[in-house]
């Protein structure tokens, strides 16, 4: 560990100061929207048991975001959760979305044309496709699971698909990304880290062997490109093509299953807004976004302050760690109209919507989780009008990073 960051985590877990209370993870995990909804009108900050501080209304997420004196976390992050090596320490070590400046800039260039609104637009015949095989499929089987049948599915085959994965290892390699992604969360405990660790060896076990198929083997796709590119440049280390990977395959998976679950349960539990979108299927991009907002599949993006930020009087000091709660942000009643309702009517949201967060890391793959929950909605509508809850409604979890979710009964 250098001085800098040394002096950070010290930072970074001291006490906020007066007049800043500081929320136990327990009761953010129990209700975050409803602790979220109390603090947010009083306070643009709270305190936070593990990461410092939570920066609650949607115009200073939404501004420190962008501000150079809010930095990505490098290693604060795996260091102050008592991760100070391994492979899980390479996922924030090697990685894009903890990396600042140049850095960033050279791990996050190689997939920028890839990930291009319009070169993800070309896939949205194939992904209609594939969801309209897989409704298909579960179609005559009665009562299933949604999670497991379909809204995890369509990410972990699309971005198979894109990447030139191999289809029959979508149950490994979707498993070890959830497993590795829960080290965003602040529910694991030092019992956790051996697992969590197994899981960070394996994804990057299994990259690496992928990449070697490729370098022995180069094919028409994606993966063969930016091998080719990535070497060719040489700019990118080893460690840095497999992570780099690795945050593609969790980014691109585990969010987007828990966003299609998300906004086919709340369609259900709304059912003249599921009626609406069925009669004008013109309204799903609209009935997404709101999915997204109402109960966003990302909670917060980390952050450390490397100057004290004075919100409206109260000040984050210097190097602590910062929560911007994309989860707190999107309910901001400043913002949105009701915005504990449900509705895809709504004329209020951003243009660019704050799920995908802003500035330099802004989500590399908006574009394709967009036509992913689009057409996965899309296919449901058309092909079961009359799918309806057999069970509860699915539960989400988490404060932070990526959410979770239980399963989701559904019959058709
Ligand atoms: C509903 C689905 C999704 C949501 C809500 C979401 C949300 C986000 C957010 C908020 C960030 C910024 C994090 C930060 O600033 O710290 C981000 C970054 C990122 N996302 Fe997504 N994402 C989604 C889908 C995807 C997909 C499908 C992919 C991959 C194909 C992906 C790959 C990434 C990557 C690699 C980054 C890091 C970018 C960087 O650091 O420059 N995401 N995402």
């Amino acid at each position: 560990m250098n001085g800098n960051e040394d002096r950070m985590r010290q930072a970074g877990s001291r006490e906020p100061p007066e007049g800043i209370p500081t929320l136990m993870v327990a009761e953010l995990e129990a209700d975050p929207h409803g602790a979220f909804r109390t603090w947010r009108p009083r306070l643009p900050v709270i305190g936070h048991e593990v990461a410092g501080f939570v920066v609650l209304r949607a115009a200073d997420v939404d501004r420190l975001m962008r501000d150079p004196r809010v930095q990505a976390t490098e290693t604060l992050y795996p260091k102050t959760r008592g991760i100070p090596e391994g492979r899980l320490f390479d996922i924030f070590a090697h990685g894009m979305l903890t990396a600042n400046g140049a850095v960033h800039r050279r791990r996050r260039s190689p997939f920028t044309r890839t990930f291009a609104a319009r070169m993800i637009e070309g896939l949205r015949p194939r992904i209609r496709a594939a969801a309209e095989s897989l409704v298909r499929d579960w179609l005559p089987d009665g009562e299933i699971d949604l999670v497991e049948r379909y809204t995890a599915l369509i990410p972990a085959q699309t971005i198979a698909d894109i990447l030139g994965l191999p289809q029959g290892d979508i149950p490994r390699f979707t498993h070890l990304a959830y497993e590795v992604s829960r080290v965003l969360s602040f529910t694991f405990g030092p019992e956790d880290v051996p697992n969590l660790e197994a899981a960070a060896v394996a994804l990057q076990d299994y990259v690496r062997a992928i990449l070697e198929a490729r370098r022995s083997a180069p094919q028409d796709d994606v993966l063969s490109r930016f091998l080719a590119e990535a070497e060719a440049a040489g700019d990118l280390t080893p460690e840095e093509v497999v992570v780099q990977l690795v945050q593609m395959i969790i980014g691109g998976t585990d969010t987007t299953r828990v966003a299609g679950a998300m906004q086919a349960a709340l369609l259900q539990q709304h059912p003249e807004q599921w009626a609406a979108v069925s009669r004008d299927p013109g309204l799903i991009p609209a009935a997404v976004a709101e999915s997204l907002r109402y109960e966003p599949s990302v909670g917060s993006a980390g952050r450390v302050a490397r100057e004290a930020i004075d919100l409206d009087g109260y000040v984050v000091p210097a190097g602590s760690m910062i929560m911007l709660s994309t989860l707190s942000a999107l309910r901001d009643e400043a913002v949105y109209t009701h915005p504990d309702a449900f509705d895809i009517g709504r004329a209020d949201l951003p243009r660019l919507h704050p799920i995908f967060g802003g500035g330099a890391h802004r989500c590399i793959g908006e574009a394709l989780a967009r036509i992913e929950l689009e057409e996965g909605l899309g296919a449901l509508i058309r092909l079961a009008p009359g799918l309806r809850l057999t069970g509860a409604m699915p539960v989400i979890h988490g404060h932070a990073g990526i959410r979770r979710i239980g399963p989701m009964r559904v019959a058709a």
